[in-house]
């Protein structure tokens, strides 16, 4: 086995061995999904490839691979256990109606065991396929393929949707069974009926190649796909640490330099107790994940909503922690900067934006600052007209929910002051809270499907004929597109712009978009290099690298953007266009929201 692999060559091992089956390696995308109202981070490497997994043609063909960068924030308050991070890499590849799984199972096998790949053990691995239910049959073919290649029939499991079924990425979508691939740790099985499917830690999943045959539709249907897809993904730190038998993701060698600088910073050290493990673990995670939004192709800025109020909790995280290791103000940008230093060959929009994260992040700290030093005023207040000696769980979470104060400075003034603090009421108006917060997070879900049908692919088409008419009204080619949303009834589009749009100016916008609207030009579509695009003046995010191919959509003298589709297939399908609002969203980005009329 393949222990002293590092990240760097497992992801150029992961593209050559794809590139070698004729795969085309393609960028990373954005950490925003594009268009999906349901989900704010980008949480799997499929979630950008949507629209090609049912079925829009990709420019880069039939088979894909690449390494995508994943947000995954459902467990924040998690982080500091060995395992838990907030952004992760995903090696993925994939079939677009190409290949399955006779195909897909020898290639999983092969870069698995093989001595020039990972090496591992055949007898090491153990994997698990679908047992079927109503609406997909058993996966005897898998079973079937995996026995073949050399895999124990006693190291094949069965297990139910709850195990072996993945997706969509949001809501709605593509979907479909998986076969999910393990290492045997060797630990003894915690029960006779230990299986891949419990957590005892026997078993560790590094892979899973997902058989997508179904899309998931809003009612909760499978309704089969056109085109039978592969997607699998490889989580690349946790395949670090089970492959350099480390016990954590942190002691691998993706995190070793930024655990390194928070000890140089702190003159603690990482190991030396379980606190100064935990606040180590913390701040490098919640760091990297900041640095990686901060430094997006689409840039996030701290916030009180969506993407940028997930980033103001982390960063107010790791500060909280970082206060407990007595690293001083300031000093949080040096282990941001190794973050950047670590990452910026393979992610370029890092060094592009290293200016960019360095301030925000610095900005950020010095609110945070502000805010715990009115939230100290307060708590002397609140102090002051205590009656008895405690004070109460409902002031404590003021204290938190208004300041920011965290509780354990919160019981640590307290104590100074020969105070207690009612922690357990605290506690329960804190889930109170976090339930009301997750109902908001699901109302959010239900609020818009991310779907394509007709009505959504028009305001999507639609999006870029604004995006041209803002550059154009204002006078600015860095009126920029920084993110979109799209349900069936609006758009919603945030660009970089510095102050309010006046009232002339909106109008100008609409009637330039209806304009295009009414000429009623056909939406073509070409495939060029991102060069190509460049230089034809096609706006859009030129992330793709050199010489990758994209596809370009021009709506006559209109519009012409780097996109993926879909679209409509004129203009004039589009109706009155009709801006509803115009708005701040964050510091140099402005939010329109606007809908089509028929
Ligand atoms: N989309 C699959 C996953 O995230 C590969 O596990």
């Amino acid at each position: 086995m393949k222990t002293d692999i590092n990240a760097k060559e497992l992801r150029s091992m992961w593209l050559k061995f794809f590139a070698d089956r004729g795969h085309t390696v393609i960028s990373s995308a954005s950490l925003i999904p594009d268009n999906d109202p349901t989900v704010l981070f980008t949480t799997a490497g499929m979630h950008p490839l949507v629209p090609y997994l049912l079925g829009e043609k990709h420019p880069g063909g039939k088979r894909l691979t690449d390494v995508q960068k994943c947000v995954r924030t459902g467990d924040i308050d998690d982080v500091g256990d060995p395992s838990h991070c907030t952004f992760f890499e995903m090696l993925g590849n994939w079939s677009l109606g190409d290949y399955f799984k006779k195909e897909m199972i020898p290639w999983s096998y092969e870069f698995l065991t093989d001595e020039k790949y990972l090496g591992i053990d055949p007898d090491r691995l153990a994997v698990t396929v679908f047992e079927g239910d109503e609406d997909c049959p058993r996966d005897e073919e898998s079973a079937a393929l995996w026995e073949k290649a050399g895999i124990k029939k006693e190291n094949i499991f069965y297990l139910p949707k709850e195990h072996n079924w993945w997706g969509p990425a949001g809501v709605t979508g593509p979907c479909g069974s998986d076969s999910e691939m393990f290492i045997d740790t060797g630990k003894p099985k915690c029960s006779p009926t230990c299986s891949p499917a419990c957590h005892c830690g026997k078993y560790l999943e590094i892979w899973n190649d997902v058989f997508m045959q179904f899309n998931k539709t809003a009612d909760g249907k499978y309704e089969p796909l056109k085109q039978k897809n592969v997607d699998t993904g490889m989580g690349l730190e946790r395949t670090l640490a089970t492959l350099q038998g480390k016990k954590s993701v942190y002691e691998t060698d993706v995190f070793t330099p930024i655990i390194a600088e928070i000890e140089r910073i702190s003159g603690a050290k990482y190991g030396s107790d379980e606190e100064t493990t935990k606040a180590m673990r913390i701040i490098a995670d919640h760091i990297r994940t900041s640095v990686f939004m901060m430094g997006d192709e689409k840039g996030i800025s701290p916030s009180n909503v969506d993407q940028g109020y997930i980033l103001r909790r982390l960063l107010r995280r790791a500060i909280r922690f970082a206060k407990k290791l007595n690293i001083g103000v300031g000093e949080l940008a040096k282990v941001a900067q190794v973050v950047v230093d670590e990452y910026a060959d393979v992610y370029t929009e890092l060094a592009t934006n290293n200016a960019r994260i360095i301030e925000q992040l610095d900005i950020e700290e010095q609110r945070f600052e502000k805010t715990l030093a009115a939230g100290e005023k307060e708590f002397e207040k609140v102090a002051h007209y205590l009656v008895g000696d405690t004070l109460s769980g409902k002031a404590a979470f003021k204290l938190y929910d208004t300041y920011g104060f965290p509780i354990e400075m919160t019981v640590e003034l307290a104590a100074e002051k020969g105070l207690k603090v009612n922690v357990d009421d605290f506690k329960k108006a804190f889930a109170e809270h976090q339930a009301k917060s997750h109902e908001g997070a699901e109302q959010k879900f239900k609020g818009g499907l991310a779907d394509h049908t007709e009505a959504t692919a028009r305001l999507h088409t639609a999006t870029h004929l604004l995006h041209r008419a803002l550059k154009t009204v204002l006078h600015d080619e860095n009126a920029n597109q920084k993110g979109s949303n799209i349900t069936e009834e609006r758009l919603r589009f945030d660009f970089t712009f510095p102050r309010a749009l006046t009232p002339e100016e909106i109008k100008q916008v609409e009637d330039l978009v209806n304009e295009a609207i009414k000429a009623d030009v056909e939406i073509t579509c070409e495939e060029m290099t991102v060069d190509e695009a460049k230089a034809q003046g096609a706006v859009g995010l030129f992330t793709a690298k050199y010489g990758e191919k994209v596809k370009v959509y021009t709506m006559g003298k209109y519009s012409k953007e780097i996109c993926g589709g879909p679209h409509a297939k004129r203009t004039g399908e589009l109706g009155h266009f009709k801006i509803i609002k115009e708005q701040s969203s964050s510091a140099g980005v402005r939010r329109i929201k606007a809908i089509l009329e028929y």
